[in-house]
């Protein structure tokens, strides 16, 4: 019986992989490079670093930079992705994405957010949605990011829910195997040729929230 739904951000309950990108492409141009659009989806849900690593490859300049230099790359991208979600505000929220909250909190459901970004907290109160949340897992203790299941683990554990009770609401490839790794089941929202490994995929939140409709009247 399903008790919790664990909801990543970026791409699912905010567009911020636009944003993400935009910073990813920002810092790449300063490098010289013009950054590739796949890099896009590729870095979806992937922590920064691992995602740094992933930007550098796509312009063939993984040998340019020392560790150190890095992580100031990864800060530089970092400054310029907080510069472009500093005036986000309720506004900023998904289309359906509050309704779908109220109506699985109406139904007892517990929820948890499992986001491998630094910054999802800022946006859970800047869009006004942070009472909604019942846990909220904080990236920085979690060792292995997705596509590893350790952050929806963790989500389960803190909620004190078992896995199989929980549903995951992933837009990333590697998000998706993290909520299947986990033993929950997986709901992708976004684009079904990126989701190839989800078999329920829907276009937006308004199509997960007929599906929970649908899943409390059985
Ligand atoms: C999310 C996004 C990724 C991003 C990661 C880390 O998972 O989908 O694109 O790299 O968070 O975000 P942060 O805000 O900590 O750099
Ligand atoms: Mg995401």
């Amino acid at each position: 019986m399903i008790k919790a739904v664990i909801f990543d951000m970026d791409g699912v309950l905010t567009e911020t992989s636009h944003q993400h990108f935009l910073a990813w492409n920002r810092l790449a141009e300063e490098l010289g490079y013009i950054l590739p659009l796949e890099v896009k989806d590729a870095v979806r849900g992937i922590s920064r670093l691992a995602s740094l690593d992933i930007v550098l490859k796509a312009v063939n300049a993984d040998k340019r930079f020392t560790e150190s230099e890095k992580l100031v790359l990864a800060e530089i991208k970092n400054i310029y992705y907080i510069e472009s979600i500093k005036r986000f505000t309720a506004e900023d929220l998904s289309e359906g994405a509050r309704e779908l909250l109220e109506l699985l909190k109406e139904n007892g459901l517990k929820i948890a957010l499992a986001s491998a970004s630094k910054n999802s907290k800022f946006l859970l109160r800047a869009m006004e949605i942070k009472q909604y949340f019942d846990i909220v897992v904080d990236p920085a203790v979690i060792q292995k990011g997705k596509p590893a299941p350790d952050i929806f683990l963790k989500a389960a554990e803190l909620l004190n829910i078992a896995p199989e009770d929980c549903i995951g609401i992933e837009d990333a490839y590697a998000g998706i195997e993290s909520i299947q790794r986990a033993g929950m089941t997986a709901l992708g929202v976004g684009d079904a040729a990126v989701l190839s490994n989800c078999s329920i995929v829907f276009d937006n939140l308004q199509g997960v929230y007929s599906y929970f409709v649908r899943l409390f009247r059985e």
